[in-house]
Parts: C-alpha cells; sequence; structure tokens
C-alpha cells in the first residue's frame, strides 16, 4: 500500500513536471501493482486503463499532393497492453529529401510513386498498385529515407512499426502485437514502415523461442499476402540472409540500395554542404568525392558536418583541407579496397602521382602502385560519369565568408 501511495505522489510530481513518457510508463506500473481485492483499487484501474491505451492524438486532416485534403488515421496507434507504449509512431510530413539512388532503383522508386498518383491507368490495364516493397542494403544507404520519401510524394501518413516496443517478454505477446501493428496499416491508408525487419527474422538463431518465432512468421506471411491496394507496406534490412525465404518471397518488390558511387558521392556532398551554408568549387566537390569512397550516404553527411563544425568555430580559414584531412584519415582505417578505389580514381581523374597518393594514404609509393594497377585491372569503366577536372590541391575555394 504505501508503494502505491508513493506511485501517487510521483505520478503528480511527473505532472507537474510535464513529462508524459513517464508518466505513462508509472501510471502503467500503478495498474498492475493494485490490489484485486481492494474494490477502490480496482476502481482506479478501470479508470486508468482506458487512459493509457489512448495514444497520442494523431491528426486527421492531411492534404495531399493533388492538393485535396483527405480523413486519415481517425483511430489512435495501437498500444501494447502490458507497457502501453505505441506500437507504431505516426509521421505525417508532407515534403522529405529525395535519395541519391542509382537509375535504376530511383526508376522503380518513382514507379512506386507514379501507380499511387495515377491509380486509373493501372486500373484501366487491370493492375494493381504495388503493395509491399522490401528495401536491403548497408546501414546508412538511405532505406529509411526511401520510405520517408515515398510517404511524403505519395502524401500518405508514415506509420513507423516501433519494434521495441512491439517485441514482448510476455510468450505469444510478440506476435500478437506484431498483428496489431499491422492491422492498424491495412485499415490506415498510408506507408507502414516496418524498419530493422531482420530483428524480427533474427530471432531465428534463438533455440529457446522457436514457436514465438513461428508464430511472427506466420503473421508475416498471412499479413503481407492480405495488405490492401489502398496502401503499401515498406519493410527494411541491414541482413536481407536472415530473413525467412518465405517471407522474402512474399514482397512484390525488392530493392537493394548500393553503397553510393562517386556520381551520387557528388551530388550527396554538395546537398550536405548546401544544408549547412556551404558550398566548394566544383574540383573540390570531386577530390571530396573520390576521397569519400566505400562510404554511405550518413557517412558522408556526418564526416561534412563534423568538418564544418571544426571550420566553423576554428580559425583555419578554408573548409575544403579540413575535410579532406578527415575523408583521408577515414580512408586510413578503411578497408584495402576503399584505398586501391582511392588510388587508382585520384590517379586517373586527378592526375596525382604515386608519391601523392603514397603520403595521403601513409604507405608506399610501391604499395600506391600495387593499388593503381589492380583498380586498373578490376574497375577500368569506375569514374567516367565525372570528367578529370584539374589536380589535386591546385585551387581551394570553401573560404570563410
Ligand atoms: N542515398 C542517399 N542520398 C542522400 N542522402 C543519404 C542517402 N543515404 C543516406 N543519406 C543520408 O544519411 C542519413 C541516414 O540515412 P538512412 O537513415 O536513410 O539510412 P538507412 O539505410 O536507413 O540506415 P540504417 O540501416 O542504419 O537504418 C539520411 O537522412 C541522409 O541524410
Ligand atoms: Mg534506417
Amino acid at each position: 500500500m504505501t508503494d502505491f501511495i508513493q506511485m501517487i505522489a510521483d505520478l503528480v510530481r511527473l505532472g507537474l513536471l510535464g513529462d508524459q513518457a513517464s508518466i505513462r510508463r508509472l501510471a502503467s506500473r500503478l495498474t498492475k501493482a493494485s490490489d484485486k481485492q481492494s474494490p477502490d483499487e480496482v476502481r482506479l484501474r478501470e479508470l486508468l486503463v482506458p487512459l493509457l491505451s489512448e495514444s497520442e492524438p494523431s491528426r486527421s486532416l492531411r492534404r495531399s499532393n493533388d492538393g485535396r485534403t483527405h480523413h486519415i488515421s481517425r483511430e489512435s496507434p495501437p498500444v501494447d497492453d502490458s507497457s502501453f507504449f505505441p506500437l507504431v509512431h505516426v509521421d505525417e510530413a508532407d515534403e522529405a529529401p529525395s535519395p541519391f539512388l542509382p537509375n535504376d532503383v530511383e526508376r522503380v522508386v518513382q514507379q512506386v510513386v507514379a501507380e499511387r498518383k495515377r491509380p486509373q491507368v493501372l486500373q484501366a490495364a487491370g493492375l494493381e498498385p504495388t503493395r509491399t516493397l522490401l528495401l536491403t542494403g548497408a546501414p546508412g544507404v538511405g532505406k529509411t529515407m526511401t520510405a520517408r520519401y515515398l510517404a511524403a510524394q505519395i502524401g500518405w501518413p508514415l506509420f513507423t512499426v516501433d519494434l521495441a516496443a512491439l517485441v514482448s517478454s510476455l510468450l505469444g505477446k510478440t506476435g500478437q502485437n506484431l498483428r496489431q501493428a499491422l492491422n492498424f496499416g491495412q485499415r490506415n491508408r498510408s506507408v507502414l514502415f516496418l524498419d530493422e525487419f531482420d530483428a524480427l527474422a533474427k530471432r531465428r538463431d534463438d533455440d529457446s523461442d522457436v514457436g514465438e518465432l513461428k508464430r511472427i512468421v506466420n503473421v508475416l506471411l498471412q499479413e503481407i499476402d492480405r495488405w490492401p491496394p489502398t496502401g503499401l507496406l515498406v519493410a527494411a534490412t541491414n541482413h536481407p540472409e536472415l530473413l525467412d525465404r518465405a517471407v522474402w518471397r512474399r514482397f512484390e518488390r525488392t530493392l537493394s540500395l548500393p553503397l553510393p558511387d562517386l556520381a551520387l558521392r557528388h551530388a550527396i556532398l554538395i546537398r550536405t554542404l548546401a544544408t549547412h551554408n556551404q558550398s566548394l568549387a566544383d574540383g573540390d566537390v570531386t577530390t571530396l568525392a573520390i576521397a569519400t569512397t566505400g562510404m554511405s550516404g550518413s557517412d558522408i553527411g556526418r564526416l561534412t558536418s563534423e568538418a564544418i563544425r571544426d571550420f566553423v568555430v576554428g580559425n583555419d580559414p578554408h573548409l575544403t583541407p579540413i575535410l579532406t584531412a578527415r575523408a583521408l584519415n577515414y580512408l586510413k582505417r578503411g578497408s584495402e579496397a576503399q584505398r586501391i578505389s582511392y588510388a587508382g580514381l585520384a590517379n586517373a581523374m586527378l592526375g596525382m602521382t604515386q608519391r601523392e597518393i603514397a603520403q595521403h594514404l601513409d604507405v608506399s609509393h610501391v604499395t600506391v602502385g600495387k593499388y593503381i594497377r589492380h583498380w586498373a585491372t578490376t574497375n577500368s569503366t569506375s569514374g567516367q560519369d565525372l570528367r578529370p577536372k584539374r589536380k589535386a590541391g591546385a585551387q581551394s575555394n570553401g573560404k570563410k565568408q
């Protein structure tokens, strides 16, 4: 009873502080701690449970790309019935930046959007729009960004399933939560995003939980199959090899997002610099695009913003050397394949000598010679998308204004 009274006092304290998440957690504990023999406490539980299951209110109106206002997701997202945490987060952003993707991947993304914008064309041909899409690729290549972009372009809310809230310690509960989250996406027109999809599939390796895994896979198989054409399910994973093959086959489209090539790194660098109100001479961006070989879009974003942070608060009048030094440090710690690619591209496109490259990479010029020959035999067509602009270091922009 003392604990119970203490909890009520804590609840009031949290209420005064405006800490909603903690109030929710504590109130949830309060409902569990209540004494089933005490009519007052039973009554308190009856009052609290419905309050807790009401999640954050979602906006019920939204303007889509065609300019019309639609009624959507009047329903609140489902919650885990022991923690009361929402199983789905609702994001109704009207705009999202477009990911830079290779042409073949970009074509599919645009097609998925076009199918939703001109449904009558598909219907006339007796076809249905893409309902399920699986995105695979290394960390930071733009899977989440692509899901957001799809939702914003189509003009639907993005429902992201919260795996941490979904996975329950209670036997049988995870499958039930998953079904609730998926059914919510099926009932409310949306792009439902199952991020870190492998986290569900990975559980196969856990021998103690085979029964639960079977339940989860069965839920996925059933629900993916019956996804309505009025919605879009997007799943993403860094580990496609861990997915159950039957689940994998259920997806109508699978898109593999690669690490960005030279031209895409160039584009990502320009956008990231612009986001921070910076720009560099085109030749410097090319040099950096070469020096960021093997990096993901996310790595490039981080590298650029860290360098800009150093630049704006430091005394160095030029941004380019800070960025180049950071990129080269990354390369030195990276894989040999990255250094080979850097040596080959810097030599072929920037006309850098073996000695200059050796200095950049902290290796002997003999090693650089080997790298360049290796690159020439395996990547002879790489880098043709950007023409050689200048010799490295010949000119530098990015001066402090
Ligand atoms: N292809 C891309 N084009 C433009 N920017 C990108 C691209 N890929 C990544 N980025 C940048 O990196 C950030 C993180 O990318 P994102 O979260 O989409 O990667 P992810 O593939 O979902 O990674 P993870 O597997 O770790 O979830 C993006 O918000 C964006 O700023
Ligand atoms: Mg992601």
